[in-house]
């Protein structure tokens, strides 16, 4: 089966962005964790990074068809956008939401999770360890 997994803004910068708060695993890392995770399940993965939450939005819609689960790290999107929430509340198929950082132990800007309300589960504050956990519940979930 295939699995969307979708990145959002400034998760391209990983590895050179705030090291303190998301350690030095590159996005190139996060992509290696999560094919091979999905490969030990015999999953396909559909890996995609975007500064744009339009994009986001139109990737998510192409979930409706093409794809049996959503893994997602909306980055700060997640904390503003009610169009990510539509989009994920509009498919049938899991959806997962990840973060590397815990969210809930940061700021309280970051308390708001538009994504979340509309997520199947949520893992926040596994680091890169998440993103495979992620990946790990939708092969327990597509097993049926
Ligand atoms: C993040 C958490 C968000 O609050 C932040 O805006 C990010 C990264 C995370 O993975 O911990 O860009 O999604």
């Amino acid at each position: 089966m295939r699995i969307l997994v979708l990145n959002g803004p400034n998760l391209d910068i990983l590895g050179r962005r705030d090291p303190a708060q998301y350690g030095t695993v590159t996005l190139a890392d996060l992509e290696g964790i999560v094919r091979a995770e999905a490969a030990e399940h015999g999953h396909e993965v559909d890996f995609r990074q975007t500064n744009r939450e339009g994009e986001l939005v139109d990737w998510l819609h192409e979930a409706l068809d093409d794809h049996d689960a959503v893994v997602i790290n909306p980055a700060a999107y997640a904390h503003t956008s009610v169009a990510l929430h539509d989009a994920v509340e509009a498919l049938s198929v899991p959806v997962v939401e990840v973060h590397l950082s815990n969210t809930w132990k940061r700021e309280p800007f970051r308390h708001v999770d538009h994504v979340a309300t509309a997520a199947t589960a949520v893992i926040a504050g596994a680091g890169a360890d998440g993103y495979r956990l992620a990946v790990a519940h939708v092969a327990t979930l597509l097993r049926g």
